[in-house]
């Protein structure tokens, strides 16, 4: 079995679910872009190597950042709730060994500053009767990368951008682990 890094800016309850589903022989380490952020502490709890890489970090250390994922045997990079745009010496490095989990059916819903709640109020702004998840491969623009698998769940007209929230994550705990593992085998 490969090893992968998972990327995380904020919660990371996608980060620590994948954590529990594929172990952390698995997940070698966790990337945060913000040393604040709760993935670190999860990601800690669970015995998985954390380090914090904020943008600065990210943009003028290219050596070593690539070392340590080197070091770490990632051959698979999972971004779960990662804000940043990857610099272009990674997309480089792991081509089309990057993938994203996004909150709606991309392309709806999608693009920079598209995130979290956000995608969610979107897509109750827009009456949507359907949304759901999409994994895909990163490249260099925002949300646009090959779709790699999608799942769908129901919009209610009672909702608010929380209740639907709970719905879609519950659908990435769910398929994330499960597609991750089918690229990793
Ligand atoms: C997830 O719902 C993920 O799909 C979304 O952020 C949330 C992070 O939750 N990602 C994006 O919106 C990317 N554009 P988590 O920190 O609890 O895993």
């Amino acid at each position: 079995m490969q090893k992968i890094a998972i990327f995380a800016s904020g919660n990371g309850s996608n980060a620590e679910n994948i954590i529990l589903q594929l172990g952390d022989d698995v997940v070698s380490m966790v990337v945060s872009s913000r040393s604040d952020a709760a993935v670190v502490q999860r990601a800690q709890r669970l015995g998985v190597e954390v380090v914090v890489w904020d943008k600065a970090f990210m943009n003028e250390h290219p050596d070593q950042v690539l070392a340590t994922l080197k070091e770490n045997e990632v051959s698979l990079i999972v971004l779960a709730g990662y804000l940043l745009r990857l610099p272009d010496y990674l997309l480089e490095a792991y081509p089309d060994r990057i993938i994203n989990i996004h909150p709606s059916l991309l392309p709806l819903h999608g693009g920079k500053g598209m995130y979290g709640i956000r995608v969610h109020q979107s897509v109750l702004a827009s009456r949507d009767q359907v949304t759901g998840i999409t994994i895909h491969y990163v490249n260099a623009h925002y949300d646009s990368g090959e779709v790699i698998f999608q799942a769908t769940c129901p919009v209610y007209t009672t909702d608010t951008p929380e209740l639907l929230a709970e719905r879609v994550h519950a659908l990435e705990y769910q398929h994330y682990p499960r597609v991750i593992r089918s690229l990793i085998n």
